[in-house]
């Protein structure tokens, strides 16, 4: 039995909260696990009415009539489109069908965030027992904050909402976190697109074990986003220890393996962002945000624009909250001026980009360009938000 994919006894309740108890019952016995750990805050993804369809949305909304509700601070994922307006030509439907699906998560008490950034909400402390959906997020948490989570379902997220438990194995056990494979780095400072190469390759090269990485030679957190995000993109990794960066290095480099298994040179980051990436053809668009884009890339996206104006459309996603914020600051008035729309409530992937027919986006994200070439056919290339200036 894959508890993940649901067993008989859970399949046979009627959504409930007695049904979401015996889901996270039958998670714990198919993971091995004896006990749970109490959770303090949980991430949801499965939000996009394009991913979850009119089944989702039912199940939600039928949690959400039988009174089922979270227990613990919880936030949501991006979903597929924005739910108060509607500019890019996304059919009624989707957008009506996607606000009911925030709809029922409300009602169960999960705050609508739709921002795939929690830690920008509630940054976890260190030890901290989360369960977090949203691969990017939970590497995130677990290796700049020292938080423990899995990468948890959204589904499993939402039985952790509800119950505010979580089995106790993998990452919420500290043995499980000794990195069990040495790298060393040879990069002093790269940008954000490189940074995502980097990760990609370790993903691809290390699969799901836990690394020390030494060598790393930035610590802007826009960056270690991005390296951190496509390396969780390329494989099931957790976790990755930074030496001089991460939360646990110390522990991490004292645990280690001291032989070191893989250098990674410029060169090959390079040719991996090259194999990520369709140089050959002039981008369409721009598509900046996946991870959404927090202040300090919105300041830096700013300052680096300068007096012009973009040339081509250019789309930059975001949450509410750190929408909110740029406005206050004037960022947003600037970007606009500058031809840009931004985007809230949706993930990289959401409806518009279907609607408005782009074909060769531009990104700083070597996940986004992971997803937009194998989920949405199309031809991205991989570059700086400097470079993406420049184009
Ligand atoms: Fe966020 Fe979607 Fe990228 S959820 S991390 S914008 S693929």
């Amino acid at each position: 039995m894959n508890p993940k994919s649901g067993d008989s006894r859970v399949s046979a309740l009627k959504p409930s909260s007695k049904m979401m108890w015996k889901l996270i019952e039958a998670l714990r016995d198919g993971s091995g696990a004896r006990t749970f750990v109490a959770i303090r805050n949980a991430h949801i993804s499965g939000v996009s009415y394009d991913n979850i369809g009119d089944s989702g949305r039912e199940f939600l909304e039928d949690l959400a009539a039988a009174g089922v509700r979270a227990r613990i601070r919880t936030t949501l994922n991006p979903g597929c489109a924005d739910i108060d307006s509607n500019p890019y030509g996304i059919d009624e439907r989707t957008i009506l069908n996607q606000r009911r699906i925030v709809e029922a998560f409300r009602k169960i008490g999960v705050d609508t965030t739709l921002s795939c950034t929690p830690y920008e909400e509630h940054q976890p402390l260190l030890g901290e027992h989360i369960a977090w959906a949203e691969s990017s997020a939970v590497i995130y948490a677990n290796s700049i904050f020292g938080a423990r989570s899995n990468r948890e379902s959204g589904i499993s997220a939402l039985a952790a909402a509800v119950t505010g438990k979580s089995p106790n194995y993998g990452m919420h056990i500290k043995r499980n976190r000794i990195p069990d494979v040495r790298v060393d780095v040879d990069v002093e400072d790269i940008d954000e697109a490189r940074a995502g190469a980097l990760g990609y390759l370790l993903g691809t090269r290390i699969g799901s074990s836990i690394p020390f990485v030494s060598g790393v030679g930035f610590r802007e957190r826009y960056k270690l986003k991005s390296l951190l995000a496509a390396a969780s993109t390329a494989a099931p990794m957790p976790l990755m220890h930074i030496e001089d960066i991460t939360a646990e290095m110390e522990w991490g480099r004292r645990m280690a393996p001291k032989e070191v298994e893989n250098r990674i040179g410029m060169d090959e980051i390079e040719e991996t962002r090259e194999r990520l990436s369709c140089d050959s053809e002039e981008p369409d668009s721009i598509l900046l945000g996946c991870p959404h884009l927090s202040i300090e890339e919105m300041s830096l996206l700013v300052r680096d624009l300068g007096d012009r104006k973009f040339d081509k459309p250019v789309f930059l996603l975001t949450c509410r909250q750190i929408s909110r914020l740029a406005k206050e600051l004037g960022y947003i008035e600037r970007l606009e001026r500058a031809g840009a729309t931004i985007i809230v409530d949706s993930c990289i992937l959401w409806s518009g980009l279907k609607s408005l027919g782009l074909k060769r986006p531009a990104t700083n994200s070597a996940k986004a360009c992971f997803y937009l070439r194998n989920s949405m056919g199309l031809r991205p290339r991989l570059c700086s938000i400097r470079e993406c200036l420049r184009l």
